[in-house]
């Protein structure tokens, strides 16, 4: 607290919630005092500052170190939360966050972990519980006025619809909306935990439906304790905003309805006209938006060892819990059946094809110090394996990297003594230009889709690594104007190249052997009948989704006849990606980097992620040789991009090598295998 007896606050994202959260910050006067807004926005925050008579910026540097400041409000976009939550817990602040903590379980223990850790007052936005009419239903339901609790019944539509921009950085609607159902049925329910969910629903809105989410949606849960909760969601309700809650039980029911406009009832020939609800969110939680901040203020002030500060503590780990109910509904939904909260949602986030903000590179302007968050929490020993284990250089390991990155000045002409990517006249001209005129008019964000559902449940069947590598001696890439050797013996040959040049780099000299195998998507000896022809297996890779550049070969004409083109989204230079959002967070065009990728995870692989990168890129050549597709590149993306430049050096000019003795390499090799938990068989 300061001299002056309030309490300072750092506010940061003034957009929908910010504006109520300043309203809130009026009414409490009497006891803190707004010392800054924050905003990328930065005209938005100096009008604001202005207004308000506090300090203002454009990021929250210089707030989390001004020690007037005591509470730090989070209501930017939801995909900062996590990092700005962990940064001012670790500034010491207290936290008021609006919803989600995050998308993933993990990101969420680890917030409240921290604010544990730091003994912090932390809270989550979950206005609803503020409600003074949900709070009656509530007191109704503890106090057994209707029995045993059977029920649960919530609706819960939205209006207006939100704005797009919104909608695409709102982690989708089971994390942004359907989880104030399922916080209230945690509430209501005094903590009780679903066994199973399943999900239904449907996408109206066509701009929506290209975010791969959903505007209409209903829900099921089921408790051991036998209790059945429902919700009902929309995006878009035309009668204005309409949230109401039902609870049902074994004495009788309790109904919380909409808050209408005034209670004022027409009755004339038409029929009994009431007036319309509340227009939408800040109108109808004005009151609860208050409440919530002014709860929040008398907990901090009560201070670290009041009962009210104990009592949070204590019931923070609904967090994690509510995320995973959300995360089950929307694999439900994703796998089309129900799901148990039993299950490894994890496994199942791959198989529905969910990759998270988290594992792709951060899109929040001020990533979390992930560095320095991993040093709070682990040993320095454990710090070093968590480093090299991501891959990240050493100084040595630079300096060795720097000494060895011109090797490939001595090789200059591949296995026809022509030079490398010729796609002009090389000697493979027809069948290479055929696969690639191909492979541009039908690379889909569609066909993507199907194929990531076909091949991410890995039911293709067991086989090892040696014996996908020798299946490859089947097949001759049609992509590639380089040579027409099997595939297998460009596998060892780029893994011997890698081998000479980083020697003390084992996983390096794996990740060149399996680079390629993924190349079994075209083999009917693996996928019988759904084995795919060259054009959606081999070549360069691109993003489907967004425009073509003419940075891929044979340039934009060679993508003439590919629907997406006429798409009025993926169509644009950004298409349906945000810009900055991490090469990760791309849908590639399929093909076997990705697969392969995949198949890696899938198995518990433990080359280092920089490894496992290579092998996911090493055919994305409009990006890493020709700085195409650039306006989504995160700042991580450099370091990804240094070791797959690294590793193509090997890919194309061990080309043009002796032919490899691949049955003397072959223990060596299985031992590598051994060594990063390939050895044995692999589900593909
Ligand atoms: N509890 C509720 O009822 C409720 C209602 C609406 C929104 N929300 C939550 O509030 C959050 C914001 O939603 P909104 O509707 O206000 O969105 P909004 O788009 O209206 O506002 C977001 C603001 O954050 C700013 N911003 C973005 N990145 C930033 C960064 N790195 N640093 C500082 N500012 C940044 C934007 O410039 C914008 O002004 C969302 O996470 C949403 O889930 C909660
Ligand atoms: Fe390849
Ligand atoms: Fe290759």
């Amino acid at each position: 607290m300061s001299s002056d007896g309030k309490f300072g606050i750092a506010l940061v994202g003034l957009g929908r919630s910010g504006h109520f959260h300043l309203t809130s910050i009026k009414g409490l006067s009497d006891s803190v005092s707004l010392v800054w807004v924050v905003d990328t926005d930065a005209g938005k925050a100096e009008n604001i500052a202005k207004n308000m008579d506090c300090k203002w910026a454009s990021s929250m540097d210089e707030a989390l170190q001004d020690s007037s400041v005591h509470i730090v409000i989070i209501a930017s976009t939801t995909d900062t939360h996590f990092s700005f939550i962990m940064r001012s817990l670790k500034a010491g602040k207290a936290v008021f966050a609006e919803k989600p903590i995050s998308h993933t379980v993990g990101e969420v223990h680890e917030a409240v972990e921290l604010a544990l850790k730091k003994n912090l007052p932390f809270v989550c936005g979950y206005q609803r519980r503020c409600d003074k009419n949900f709070r009656v239903l509530k007191q109704h339901v503890e106090a057994g006025s209707i029995g045993q609790l059977k029920m649960i019944k919530s609706c819960s539509r939205d209006n207006p619809l939100p704005p797009l921009e919104y909608l695409r950085t709102s982690g989708g609607i089971f994390q942004d909306m359907l989880i104030h159902d399922f916080d209230m049925q945690d509430w209501l329910s005094g903590g009780q935990i679903p066994d199973s969910v399943i999900s239904v629903g449907h996408c109206y809105n066509p701009e929506i439906r290209k975010m791969d989410d959903l505007d209409t949606v209903a829900v099921m849960a089921k408790y051991p304790s036998g209790l059945i909760a429902m919700t009902d969601t929309s995006r878009d309700a035309s009668y204005g905003y309409d949230q109401r809650v039902e609870a049902f039980g074994e004495k009788g029911m309790l109904t919380a309805k909409n808050e209408m406009t005034s209670t004022v009832e027409l009755a004339n020939s038409a029929g009994h006209l009431m007036p319309p609800a509340a227009w939408s969110f800040p109108q109808r939680y004005e009151e609860a938006y208050r409440v919530e901040l002014k709860e929040f203020v008398a907990l901090v002030k009560a201070g670290p060892e009041s009962e009210e500060h104990k009592k949070e503590q204590c019931e923070m780990l609904r967090h994690p819990r509510i995320v995973k109910v959300a995360a089950a509904a929307e694999l439900s939904w994703r796998l089309g059946r129900q799901v148990l909260l039993s299950e490894d949602l994890a496994a199942l986030e791959k198989e529905a094809g969910i990759v998270h903000d988290n594992d792709k590179l951060s899109t929040a302007s001020e990533p979390v110090d992930t560095a320095s968050v991993v040093s709070d929490t682990i040993s320095s020993d454990e710090h070093r394996a968590a480093s090299e284990s991501t891959g990240t250089l050493s100084e040595d390991e630079q300096a060795y990297k720097e000494k060895t990155s011109d090797w490939t000045s001595t090789t200059k002409r591949n296995s026809f003594g022509d030079t490398f990517r010729n796609y002009e006249d090389s000697k493979r001209q027809d069948v290479v230009s055929k696969t690639y005129h191909t492979m541009h008019a039908k690379q889909t964000v569609e066909f993507g889709r199907q194929q990531r559902e076909a091949w991410l449940k890995f039911d293709k069947g067991e086989f090892t690594i040696m014996e996908m590598i020798d299946l490859l001696d089947d097949l001759v890439d049609d992509s590639d104007p380089d040579n027409d050797l099997p595939n297998s013996i460009h596998d060892f040959q780029t893994a011997e190249r890698i081998r000479e040049q980083w020697p003390d780099h084992d996983w390096f000299h794996l990740v060149g052997l399996l680079h390629d195998i993924g190349k079994v998507l075209a083999l009917p000896k693996v996928a019988g009948a759904c084995a795919l022809e060259q054009w959606a297996v081999v070549g360069d890779t691109f993003p489907v989704g967004c425009a073509p550049s003419d940075a891929c070969v044979f340039g934009v004409e060679s993508f003439k006849g590919n629907p997406d083109l006429k798409d009025l989204v993926y169509s644009t230079a950004n298409g349906m990606y945000q810009p900055s959002c991490g090469i990760s967070s791309l849908m590639m065009s399929w093909g076997h980097d990705e697969y392969m990728y995949w198949v890696l995870k899938e198995n518990g692989c433990t080359i280092p992620d920089a490894g496992l990168n290579m092998i996911r890129f090493h055919s994305f050549y409009p990006w890493h040789d020709k700085r195409a597709y650039t306006q989504f590149e995160a700042p991580e993306d450099a370091e990804t991009m240094k070791w797959v430049k690294e590793f193509n050096k090997f890919d194309l000019y061990s080309k043009g090598d002796e032919l490899p003795d691949v049955a003397k390499l072959k223990p060596y090799y299985q031992s590598l295998c051994e060594k990063y938990n390939v050895g044995g068989k692999l589900r593909w």
